[in-house]
């Protein structure tokens, strides 16, 4: 249809590679109501009159029902929509639709709508999966379990203290989202291919019907830049590496080795041949999708990084890595959530491995500095008792009086108090004397959990605020076609 100064049509094979069509169907709704608003503005700027703004609302409204999926020679979802137009209200009418603007300030727009969208949905199951760790975080602020370094047994912990680590990650990807928001939610419509127009367009007025903040000013901006595009991206490839981390932790747990989870059957997948098999798939594709986000990332800074200032073709290729990039972490969200909401935990086991091995050391060394010796000197007893104890095979509550007696010297500490320190210090009293802020202790965890409810029911609220935000301003915009088609 814009082929005005070329003769040839392109061949199919040309139209396949040059066409963004297939990947356009996420962004169609966006594309339609655009244009309402645009058409609307027009009228209200006397550039259209009152038949032919009619017209091209109501054609406009009928294809918010069509699916696009049926062949044809346009290029993309803009040239579709519009050709659809003009087919409906003949080239008079229709042909002035697109009067004031380009495709380059239209898609755009459409992405901006889209990916204001999806942040919305993502805050919005990033909250509910908050929600679950957090609950779940309740049920177990007196479960020990080990805490690990290097992935070596570091420290008596909580299952809690593990839940909430997961939470805050989660909380920290929600205000990247909510923050980046404040930015995608500006109009690049009407600032025309790249310098903008002569005709008296009201940039405000669109960007207020379609519920943005402000318009994004500059038209050359407005068209060529993406980097809000990538921010998002980036954020959902920081969201996904959190949750990839989080998989990682579960398969590790969920092996018979640990076993100190137990995925349900309903998110666990069987083996072809090993009938016995329970296996984490889940968690392992969300680790794999993770490394595809990461690409899409990739691949949008790599497409934007030489790109001369004004739009390029190039820019078109970015829709698809932003469309994968959103279908993935609502996905893994939402599966996740459940995944934890089904999650069976082996408290037996935790607190039995919490309370095994040496990773009492630090509790014993620290009792140590309380009785008054330097840190240094605690460290190099316990450590001695550990190698004692590591050599015969035992805990350090078995060892004998002469064995807590060789490591450590008569001027240092009295062995028969070290004795009594070491049969003291278990996982209970150890979490119980846990008392720094943020740490594994048992009030702690308590502490932590109140605190995160509340924090969740304020975001929850934000984000409802910013939904009705948009649907209220769309809910105008509606009622202004209907008043117009009529
Ligand atoms: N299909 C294009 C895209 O997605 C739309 C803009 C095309 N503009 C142009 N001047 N060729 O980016």
């Amino acid at each position: 249809m814009y082929r005005s100064r070329l003769d040839k049509n392109l061949d199919k094979h040309t139209l396949d590679y040059v066409s963004s069509i297939s990947d356009d169907s996420e962004i169609a709704i966006y594309d339609i109501v655009g244009s309402q608003a645009h058409s609307i503005m027009l009228y209200e700027n006397k550039i259209l009159n009152r038949t032919e703004v009619k017209k091209i609302l109501i054609a406009l409204e009928k294809l918010k029902k069509e699916k696009f999926t049926t062949a044809s020679s346009a290029e993309d979802i803009h040239e579709l929509i519009e050709t659809m137009v003009i087919k409906k209200t003949g080239l008079e009418i229709g042909g002035k639709m697109h009067t004031a603007r380009s495709r380059n300030d239209q898609v755009a727009l459409d992405l901006r709508m889209k990916i204001r969208d999806d942040i919305n949905t993502i805050c919005g199951c990033i909250l509910d999966m908050v929600q679950t760790l957090v609950l779940l975080a309740e049920k177990h602020t007196t479960t020990a379990m080990p805490l690990y370094t290097h992935l070596q047994q570091a420290q008596i912990g909580t299952f809690s203290h593990f839940l909430i680590s997961y939470a805050d990650a989660l909380l920290r990807d929600f205000e990247r989202f909510y923050d980046t928001f404040e930015r995608v939610n500006h109009s690049p419509l009407g600032a025309g291919p790249v310098g903008g127009t002569s005709l008296p367009i009201n940039r405000n007025s669109t960007a207020k019907m379609l519920g943005f903040f402000d318009v994004v000013e500059n038209s050359i901006d407005a068209t060529s830049n993406r980097d809000v595009v990538a921010e998002y991206v980036g954020h959902v490839a920081i969201l996904m590496t959190n949750l990839s981390r989080i998989a990682e932790d579960l398969v590790i747990w969920s092996t018979s080795e640990f076993s100190f989870v137990e995925l349900s059957d309903q998110f666990s997948s069987p083996s072809s041949v090993m009938p016995q098999k329970k296996n984490p798939d889940i968690l392992e594709l969300t680790r794999g999708k993770t490394a595809r986000v990461i690409g899409n990332l990739v691949a949008i800074l790599s497409n934007l990084k030489g790109l001369a200032s004004g739009y390029g073709r190039d820019l078109q290729e970015i829709k698809p890595s932003v469309f994968l990039s959103s279908r993935t972490a609502i996905s893994a969200l939402v599966v996740l959530n459940s995944m934890f909401a089904t999650l069976k935990v082996n408290k037996q086991k935790m607190n039995k491995i919490a309370d095994s091995g040496y990773l009492a050391s630090l509790d014993i060394a620290e009792a140590l500095v309380k009785e008054g010796l330097p840190f240094r000197t605690a460290h190099k007893i316990v450590g001695k008792l550990v190698q004692i104890a590591h050599e015969s095979g035992i805990s350090l509550s078995e060892l004998t009086a002469s064995e807590v007696a060789s490591s450590v010297g008569a001027k240092e500490f009295d062995s028969k108090k070290l004795g009594k320190i070491i049969q003291s210090i278990n996982a209970e009293s150890s979490l119980k004397n846990r008392s720094s802020l943020g740490s594994a202790g048992i009030a702690e965890q308590k502490r932590l959990v109140v605190k995160r409810k509340s924090k969740i029911r304020q975001y929850q609220n934000n984000v409802a605020k910013r939904n009705t935000m948009i649907s209220s301003a769309l809910q105008k915009l509606s009622t202004k076609v209907q008043v117009l088609s009529k």
